[in-house]
């Protein structure tokens, strides 16, 4: 790999997100966030009504744009950001992931922009699969009650009404669904260093990755 990489991982609410765009903003790296890419394509066969369960019902992927300007994804031209956060994309997304087409396609996508780019990516297989060369890997997790709670308020902030109870309740499924899926689960990568954010503050997290990523690189240079 010519180009450099921090690859981050763990489960939804973690703070993956925050982080990966603070630190790709401090390093000026592309920052590439991996679940925007399977919540697009769920959004795609819900719009074209395919059977969601079975795996040939994807080869769509095959002429399929994904492209990411600052940091936001845009599928076939079109801006996701928003349509990629309906209830309806998040109850599905995990069963989309979890097809070996789908995953196979996607990744080789997130290698090909890797390869061309120095590169933020967050997900739940960077470390493990995608960027197993990354300079450095990082998972992140925190308890399920913070997770939720982040959820719950980056989802009010959207206007949008859903009890604190619930999103517990579908996180804990989806983080399931996500770990003991066969191919690909979430998993730290043994070479990770892991940190708990439950009741770190964000900006600590960035300053203390963006440290040791830069001390990484600079021994690597001189
Ligand atoms: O990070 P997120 O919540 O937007 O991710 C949405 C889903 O996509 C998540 O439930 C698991 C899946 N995903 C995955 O399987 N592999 C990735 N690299 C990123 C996301």
């Amino acid at each position: 790999m010519s180009y450099h990489a921090l690859a981050i991982d763990g489960p939804a609410g973690a703070g993956k997100s925050t982080i990966a765009k603070l630190l790709a903003k401090k390093l000026n790296y592309t920052y590439i966030d991996t679940g925007a890419m399977y919540r697009a394509t769920t959004y795609k066969a819900l719009s074209l009504e395919v059977d969601l369960s079975s795996p040939k019902s994807f080869d769509f992927l095959e002429d399929t744009e994904f492209i990411f300007k600052n940091g936001e994804l845009y599928m076939d031209s079109v801006n996701m950001t928003h349509l990629n956060r309906t209830k309806e994309v998040s109850e599905n997304v995990s069963l989309v992931a979890s097809h070996i087409p789908v995953r196979n396609k996607l990744v080789t996508l997130q290698q090909e922009i890797a390869k061309d780019n120095n590169v933020v990516m967050d997900g739940r297989d960077i470390g493990t699969v995608v960027l197993k060369d990354a300079d450095l890997k990082v998972f992140l997790t925190a308890t399920v009650k913070v997770r939720a709670k982040r959820r719950y308020e980056e989802l009010k902030a959207l206007g949008r009404d859903i009890s604190l109870e619930d999103i517990e309740e579908k996180l804990k499924k989806r983080d399931l669904y996500d770990s003991s899926r066969e191919y690909n689960p979430l998993k730290k990568a043994e070479d990770a260093i892991e940190i708990d954010t439950s009741d770190k503050d964000i900006y600590q997290v960035v300053d203390l990755l963006y440290k040791k990523y830069t001390n990484i690189i600079n021994k690597g240079e001189f």
